[in-house]
């Protein structure tokens, strides 16, 4: 799993994506000397007050020790910041809380370097509350308000003292690195996928999921959205052959499609009703309580287990009536990039619709973390094919897949007639109730999008929104 190998990437220290202008500014600032700055031309962007704390903070070896034991160096290289975006703010416009009377008199103490970055991070709000505002509706700093030593602070990306205007970089070659440093089991399968090796065409990381405003890739259909906005076409050239194409696109991720060779799941995702919005937060340590309670001998819940869960959900008067949709897609997230070519997308029905389809053997349950993140568990199988089911899971159901043998015929025999809808609502009670759903599903579609993204919302596929 990919998050292990995060987990444990990411407790390397910061910087690595900064070596590259930290070492060209080191290279420069050795080759002209400690003393020799002032002589650069460029320097003249130093203040007088810069230059103060420069006589100090450009020494070599200027280091001091945090509460951890640790060292950290506190050399400030004064070229590379004279050449960067805040030489004009000046080393004022970050530490105003500086006071040189007593600065060096009375060092105050640092606990870690990371506790550092955390505290001086709040300055950039000063002067980028835009930017400040996307981060702080992210995954990533949800992560880190939960209490993660391991997600981004502005200073993992950004050296604030050699901050180049992303303009100046070369177009897209420095986004990749900033997220491949701790997410490297991803970059390198996405390096290899249809769009990074579609050269200079190749699509960003943020491409799909924003820079600064990284959503969980779960959560809802946020990075659906980002592909239909490129690849505005895709409900209708999918209809040239995929029946029922919103349905199908609301039902399976695009990369349970797209990825070649690729092991699915299916998820079934906690709703609040007819909303879009998945059930979160509030339900999260219920959720734990009951899932860990109904399935003590650790095999998964059953379809008896999860009812019961969502019967509890749907006590005590509750506002929103709690609802399982499912979603079929893949089991890794080194899966999910791993795209191929359009001739090596899944076509093949039989896939899917057959009995025993390996797609649906494995099943988790799962429910928006405290960050975003889905808090998975696992399912047996059997929840999909059991009738008890078929109402708690809103109806997800793929003909052929499941042993629900009367429903298999009716839906085959109605595909023959090749009028399904108005068969549908005439056959079975079991039926009528998941045709409901489809429509409290187009209904649904016609509200507005509530999740704070403007692009897609609206538009194509994406109305039925699951
Ligand atoms: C006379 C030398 C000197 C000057 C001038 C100086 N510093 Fe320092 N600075 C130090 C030393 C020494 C430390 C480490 C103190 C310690 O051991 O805690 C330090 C620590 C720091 C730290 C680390 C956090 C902290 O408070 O310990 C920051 C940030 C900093 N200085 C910024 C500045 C800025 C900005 C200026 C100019 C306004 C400046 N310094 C001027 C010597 C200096
Ligand atoms: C754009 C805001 C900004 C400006 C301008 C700025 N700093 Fe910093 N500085 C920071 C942040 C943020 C940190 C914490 C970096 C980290 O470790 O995550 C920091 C850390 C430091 C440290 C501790 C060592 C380190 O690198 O972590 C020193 C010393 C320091 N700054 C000195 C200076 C001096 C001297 C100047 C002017 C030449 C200056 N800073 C200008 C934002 C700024
Ligand atoms: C005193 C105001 C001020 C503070 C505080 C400040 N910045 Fe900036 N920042 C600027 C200015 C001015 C620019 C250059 C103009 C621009 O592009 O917006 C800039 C530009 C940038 C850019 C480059 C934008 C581009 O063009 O690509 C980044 C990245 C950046 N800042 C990050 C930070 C971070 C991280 C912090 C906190 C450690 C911070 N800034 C704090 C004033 C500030
Ligand atoms: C995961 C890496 C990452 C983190 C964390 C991050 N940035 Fe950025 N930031 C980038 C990259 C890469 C760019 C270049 C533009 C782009 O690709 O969107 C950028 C661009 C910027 C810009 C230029 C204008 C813009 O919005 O595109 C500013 C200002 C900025 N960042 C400030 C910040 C501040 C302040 C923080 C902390 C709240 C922060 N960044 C956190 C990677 C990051
Ligand atoms: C300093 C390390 C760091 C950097 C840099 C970083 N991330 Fe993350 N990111 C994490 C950690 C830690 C998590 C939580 C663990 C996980 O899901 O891998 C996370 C989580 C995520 C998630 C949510 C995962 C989920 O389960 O839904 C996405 C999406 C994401 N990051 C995208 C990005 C993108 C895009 C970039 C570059 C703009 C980036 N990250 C840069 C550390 C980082
Ligand atoms: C073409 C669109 C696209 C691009 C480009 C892309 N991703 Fe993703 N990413 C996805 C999809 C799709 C998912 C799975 C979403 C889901 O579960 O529905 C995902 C999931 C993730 C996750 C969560 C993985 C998990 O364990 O659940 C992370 C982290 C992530 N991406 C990081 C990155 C990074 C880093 C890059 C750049 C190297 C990147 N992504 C580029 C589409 C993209
Ligand atoms: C049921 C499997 C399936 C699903 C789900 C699916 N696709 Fe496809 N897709 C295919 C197949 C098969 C082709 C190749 C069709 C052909 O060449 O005749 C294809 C073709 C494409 C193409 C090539 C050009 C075109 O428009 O036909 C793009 C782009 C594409 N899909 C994007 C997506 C996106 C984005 C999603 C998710 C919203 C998605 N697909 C969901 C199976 C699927
Ligand atoms: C920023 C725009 C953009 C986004 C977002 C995007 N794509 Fe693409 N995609 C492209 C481009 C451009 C190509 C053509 C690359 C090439 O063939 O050179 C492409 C190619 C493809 C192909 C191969 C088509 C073929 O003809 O072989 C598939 C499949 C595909 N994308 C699926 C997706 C999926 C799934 C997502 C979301 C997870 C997505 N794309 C997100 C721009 C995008
Ligand atoms: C990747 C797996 C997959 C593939 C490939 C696939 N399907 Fe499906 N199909 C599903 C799922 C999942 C559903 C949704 C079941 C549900 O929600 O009850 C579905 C639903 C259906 C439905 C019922 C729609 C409805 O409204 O209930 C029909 C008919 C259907 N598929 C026919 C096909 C045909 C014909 C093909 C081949 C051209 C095909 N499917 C390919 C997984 C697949």
């Amino acid at each position: 799993m990919t998050r292990s190998r995060n987990t444990g990437e990411t407790a390397q220290p910061r910087r690595r994506g900064m070596a590259l202008w930290g070492a060209t500014a080191a290279l420069a600032f050795a080759m002209l000397g400690p003393g020799a700055q002032a002589a650069a031309p460029k320097d003249a962007a130093l203040s007088s007050e810069d230059k103060v704390c420069l006589d100090c903070h450009a020494k070599p070896g200027l280091a001091k020790t945090l509460g951890d034991g640790r060292k950290l160096s506190l050399v400030v290289q004064a070229r590379a910041f004279a050449q960067s975006v805040h030489a004009s703010s000046g080393c004022e416009g970050c530490h105003s809380d500086i006071d040189l009377k007593t600065h060096e008199k009375e060092p105050r103490s640092v606990a870690s370097k990371r506790a550092f970055a955390l505290e001086q991070m709040e300055t950039c709000r000063d002067c980028h509350k835009k930017t400040v505002k996307q981060y702080d509706d992210s995954v990533h700093s949800a992560l880190v308000r939960t209490g993660s030593d391991k997600a981004p602070l502005c200073s993992d990306c950004h050296d604030p003292h050699a901050t180049r205007s992303a303009k100046e970089k070369a177009a897209g070659a420095s986004e990749p690195v900033a997220c491949q440093k701790c997410h490297e089991g991803i970059a390198i399968a996405y390096a290899d996928s249809v769009h990074g090796r579609s050269g200079s065409e190749a699509l960003a990381c943020k491409d799909c999921h924003q820079t600064h405003s990284v959503k969980a890739a779960a959560l809802g259909d946020f990075v659906k959205k980002e592909c239909v906005s490129c690849h505005r076409e895709v409900e209708s050239t999918h209809a040239t052959w995929l029946p029922n194409t919103a349905r199908h696109l609301e039902a399976i991720s695009c990369p349970a499609c797209h990825t070649p060779g690729t092991t699915r799941r299916v998820n079934l995702r906690l709703y609040e009703g007819n909303t879009p919005h998945q059930a979160e937060k509030v339900g999260v340590p219920k959720f734990v309580k009951l899932v860990n309670w109904a399935d003590g001998s650790a095999s998964g819940l059953d379809a008896r287990a999860l009812w019961s869960l969502l019967q509890e959900f749907n006590s005590n008067g509750a506002e929103q009536k709690t609802v399982l949709r499912g979603r079929l897609e893949v089991q890794t997230g080194v899966q999910a990039h791993q795209l191929g070519e359009r001739a090596l997308a899944l076509k093949d029905c039989d896939t899917c619709h057959r009995q025993g389809a390996a797609s649906f053997q494995a099943v988790t349950v799962s429910m928006a973390g405290p960050d975003g993140r889905p808090l998975r568990h696992e399912a047996s199988k059997g929840v999909l094919s059991s009738i008890e089911s078929v109402g708690a899971v809103g109806g997800f159901y793929a003909i052929g897949s499941t042993r629900i043998k009367l429903l298999d015929q009716l839906l085959v025999l109605a595909l023959a007639v090749g009028i399904l809808i108005p068969t549908a609502h005439l056959t079975a009670k079991l039926l009528i109730r998941r045709r409901r759903a489809q429509q409290a599903l187009a209904a649904r579609a016609t509200a507005p999008s509530q999740d704070g993204r403007a692009e897609g919302s609206g538009a194509g596929p994406d109305e039925n929104r699951r």
